[in-house]
């Protein structure tokens, strides 16, 4: 079973991936790591994310292993990331890994913004998690407090705007949902209520004939 998992920044998406494959005994893939990892390796060449080749180079070359998952995480990698996920080379060269990793034998359950779309368009279940960007900037301001980085909400709450529109608006597997995709909205859920309604979802789906 491939479960693809799809969404703006912020809007619970990776927790929802981690305990549903948690449930269901699935392997899990966060793509949004993949692409901080390639602005990281980037950013540590001296070169711009901006730099089309400098990104291809980073991300036909990446080992995710030798990445510090917290420094992958800061506002700052996700930022750099977005721009990095926008240059069409950087993606190609990224999706044998992702496809190769859905394809495993049992199935797996992948999070990003392209997963129903582009990476697995035949996955079983594809879930669309969204939540209003001002719900997510809180969230987000939150867990960057949490960590002890910035976390002004108006401040956090531009950059999300910022991320979502180029994020959706880049021609190369924008940000969009697929035309089977369930819309799973958590604005007004807390997590394990979130994570719950995405575990009935999942339940419900799998159960149906095709
Ligand atoms: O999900 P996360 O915030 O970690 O992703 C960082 C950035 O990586 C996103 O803003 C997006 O630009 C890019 N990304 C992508 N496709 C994916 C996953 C992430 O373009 N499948």
């Amino acid at each position: 079973m491939i479960i693809a998992i799809d969404g703006p920044a912020a809007s619970g998406k990776g927790t929802i991936a981690r305990r549903i494959a948690a449930h269901f005994g699935l392997p899990h893939l966060d793509t949004g790591l993949i692409y901080r990892a390639t602005a990281a390796a980037v950013v540590a060449m001296g070169k711009s994310p901006t730099d089309p080749v400098a990104g291809a180079q980073a991300a036909r070359a990446l080992d995710i292993s030798r990445f510090d998952e917290a420094e992958l995480r800061s506002a700052q990698m996700g930022e750099a990331a977005s721009i990095v996920a926008a240059i069409p080379e950087v993606r190609a060269a990224l999706v044998d890994y992702q496809r190769t990793f859905a394809r495993q034998k049992g199935g797996a359950v992948l999070d990003g913004r392209d997963i129903g779309t582009a990476i697995c368009p035949d996955a079983d279940i594809k879930l669309f998690v969204t939540a209003t960007s001002h719900t997510r900037a809180g969230r987000r301001a939150k867990e960057l407090a949490s960590r002890g980085e910035a976390a002004e909400f108006d401040s956090v709450l531009a950059d999300i705007s910022k991320r979502d529109a180029r994020d959706s608006g880049r021609a190369s597997a924008p940000l969009i949902q697929a035309d089977d995709a369930i819309v799973l909205d958590t604005t007004q859920l807390d997590v394990d209520g979130a994570v719950a309604a995405a575990i009935q979802i999942v339940e419900e789906r799998s159960a149906q004939p095709d």
